[in-house]
């Protein structure tokens, strides 16, 4: 399948090289590439790195390590934290890489495997766009190679007529790859991973050729829990990787951080105004959400029922977001109860049947009782009734 190297026309403000090179700085894009969002932190930790780094690699797996969780360098840099959760995954996660086995991702939706696994690699390579997007339909093309078929047609097979794979580059160039939502991918072209990371090779027999990995190639791939099942991994293949599981956040308030960190983050690349008084929103949401999921009231008295939806930390970001759009463009700017209870209703409610019984429920026993939760009990009532 041809693949250019360029999406956007050149002049159109949005020049970005998808193709083998490193990605070139943009100035304006909706979402900015993890190395380039956080280029200055990478760049001081690169500064302050004097421990020895893998082969190809950009920082030592300390470096990594401390991109990911965070800290202060000694020239007084503050690197941000990326992932807030044990820094034994972390840790784990990054030796992996420095191995000879690959790293797989596991867990529930919205635990950041994604996130994880972008700024891993942007830390590790300075590049983390070498990524195939799994889907019952990823062919083999895009995990091997592919053909440009006018070359293929006039030339025959030649390696200019070769589309490497991400897969396919990484090994070439030392660099490391992605793979997300592995078990979506039919298990006949996920086990065409298993000569890449057993042999650290791709033959090309049209040309009589192969691709060799070079030091520095390593790959990680991504897989939901949940999905488990739709395309379970062969034992085979399994064996290739490392699995590190990332929980869902062990706290609330370790929750509330991480959602109020990213809804900053998002707001500020929506110009949306920042909103420090809605923490308690941000709270509320979260205790919900962690209520919902655990079956059961924070204080461990009443039961609740859980409904079908995930509620996953990355749903309450988008809720605690969507709000604050609404407070931004329909309110006072100030992010209210009113502002966030449709979205909760939108991630709760998934099977209108169903969860709306669990949902009014939990309403009636556990919102509406509780002290200082009157206006938003009133909030979710009046969008509930709405929606009916
Ligand atoms: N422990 C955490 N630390 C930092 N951010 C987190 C954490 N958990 C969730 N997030 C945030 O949640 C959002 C969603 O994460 P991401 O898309 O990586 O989830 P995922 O595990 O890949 O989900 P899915 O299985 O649906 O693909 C990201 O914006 C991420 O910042
Ligand atoms: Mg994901």
């Amino acid at each position: 399948m041809p693949v250019p190297e360029t999406i956007a026309q050149p002049g159109s403000g949005v020049e970005t090289d998808t193709g083998p090179g490193r990605p070139q700085p943009v100035t304006e894009v909706l979402r900015p590439h993890a190395e380039h969002a956080f280029a200055d932190e990478l760049a001081a930790l690169a500064a302050a790195d004097d421990r020895p780094r893998p082969t190809r690699w950009r920082l030592s797996p300390w470096a990594v390590a401390t991109y990911l969780l965070g800290g202060t360098l000694p020239d007084g840099t503050v690197v941000t934290p990326k992932y807030v959760g044990p820094r034994r995954i972390v840790e784990v996660a990054v030796t992996t890489l420095a191995t000879d086995r690959a790293l797989l991702l596991l867990g529930v939706p919205g635990t950041a495997k994604t996130w994880v696994s972008e700024h891993l690699a942007a830390a590790v390579s300075g590049d983390s766009t070498l990524l195939v997007q799994g889907t019952a339909g990823t062919p083999e093309e895009a995990v091997r190679y592919g053909w440009n078929y006018a070359r293929l047609l006039a030339e025959g097979p030649s390696r200019d007529a070769l589309v490497p794979s991400p897969v396919m580059r990484a090994m070439a160039q030392g660099m490391t790859a992605r793979v997300e939502e592995l078990t979506r991918i039919p298990a006949d072209v996920q086990d065409t991973l298993i000569t890449i990371l057993s042999e650290k090779t791709l033959p090309v027999p049209e040309l009589g050729q192969e691709v060799q990995a070079v030091p520095g190639f390593n790959l990680i791939a991504t897989a939901n829990d949940r999905d488990r099942g739709v395309n379970e991994l062969s034992s085979a293949l399994r064996r290739r990787f490392n699995t590190v599981v990332l929980p869902l956040p062990a706290t609330a308030e370790a929750e509330v951080d991480i959602v109020a960190r990213r809804v900053e983050q998002l707001g500020r690349s929506l110009e949306l105004p920042a909103l420090p008084e809605g923490v308690d929103e941000i709270r509320r949401v979260v205790t919900v959400f962690r209520e919902l999921r655990d079956g059961v009231t924070t204080d461990g008295r009443t039961k609740v029922k859980s409904p079908s939806g995930t509620l996953s930390t990355a749903e309450a970001i988008s809720v605690v977001t969507g709000g604050l759009a609404l407070a931004a463009h329909f309110g006072d700017g100030v992010l209210r109860p009113a502002d966030v209870a449709a979205g909760i209703l939108g991630a709760v409610v998934r099977d209108p049947a169903a969860d709306r019984l669990v949902w009014q429920e939990y309403l009636e026993t556990v919102v509406r009782e509780r002290d200082g939760w009157k206006d938003f009990y009133r909030a979710c009532r009046e969008v509930s009734h709405d929606a009916r």
